[in-house]
């Protein structure tokens, strides 16, 4: 009973950015879970090579893709259109980060992570309504899993303004989505890591103090893992996750509720 409670077999699931970090982390955890998953990165080769790992659980297909822009956003929507009649899940991560002492961030640091973290979510739901609702039903809605940040909550110190404000941004965003898209069977949420091991958070990990003073502040006193944030998202897409809706799922070891 409980395993088919958290069953996602069967389901259509694309993960932006699911060929490294924390992307990868979920496209696995749905492809063991049995979901079919299609996933992006701007290199096609990265695509290619994380999809045939991938593949060694469930089918998993690489879609080259760049989200920075509305047309790149629209283009996959399209390419997923050529493929698909439904769409269960769609994990918006692919993210971009941007750090800098107050005095020297440059202008150009907003649009460009403005553009990935909070148009491209946008965008990608309005144009995938059309496949997203094809499945949706009451007691089986289509799910729409946001990648927001603790740095959206709460003061971190990592000297990432744009970031910050645009992990707030798209939390609020899918509330508002959320509240929209309830009468058409399509919920939204919102996953919110603390800090997990990828590329994005390598340089906090580098240097043997910092690292030390990250772990120090983390009630848990881990990073997060694979099986942390695969866990909250199969969740999300399954039959148990179908009444949240609108929610901030924190996965952070403690950092926000703890403070
Ligand atoms: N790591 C953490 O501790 C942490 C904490 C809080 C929130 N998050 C969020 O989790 C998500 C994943 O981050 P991560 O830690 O896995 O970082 P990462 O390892 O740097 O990966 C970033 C991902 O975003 C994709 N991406 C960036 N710009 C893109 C673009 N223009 N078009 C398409 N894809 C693009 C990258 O894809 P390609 O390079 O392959 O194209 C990559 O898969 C982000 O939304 C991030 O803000 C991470």
């Amino acid at each position: 009973m409980l395993n088919r409670l958290f069953d996602i077999e069967g389901k259509i699931a694309l993960v932006t950015g699911g060929a490294q970090g924390i992307g990868r982390m979920i496209a696995e955890g749905f492809a063991r879970g049995g979901a079919k998953v299609y996933l992006t990165s701007r290199r096609a080769d990265v695509a290619e090579s994380a999809a045939r790992e991938i593949s060694a659980f469930a089918e998993c297909v690489a879609i080259p893709a760049d989200v920075s822009t509305p047309g790149g956003v629209v283009e996959l929507a399209r390419e997923i259109e050529r493929r698909e009649s439904r769409l269960d899940v769609v994990v918006n991560n692919a993210g971009k980060t941007w750090g800098a002492p107050l005095e020297s961030f440059p202008d150009k640091a907003w649009g460009s992570v403005i553009a990935v973290n909070v148009q491209a979510p946008f965008t990608l739901v309005r144009e995938l309504l059309p496949l997203l609702t094809a499945g949706a039903s009451a007691s089986d809605p289509a799910r729409v899993i946001n990648l927001g940040s603790v740095a959206g909550r709460k003061v971190e110190p990592i000297e990432a303004y744009s970031y910050s404000a645009s992990k707030a941004a798209v939390q609020h965003l899918s509330r508002v989505l959320a509240a929209e898209l309830a009468p058409r069977y399509v919920t939204v949420n919102t996953v919110v890591p603390g800090y997990f091991p990828t590329s994005m958070t390598a340089h906090l990990r580098e240097e043997e103090a910092r690292a030390r003073e990250l772990l120090a502040r983390i009630p848990l006193a881990r990073l997060g893992s694979a099986e942390d944030i695969a866990g909250i998202c199969v969740f999300l897409a399954s039959r148990a996750g179908a009444y949240v809706t609108g929610a901030e799922l924190v996965v952070d070891g403690g950092l926000c509720g703890c403070a």
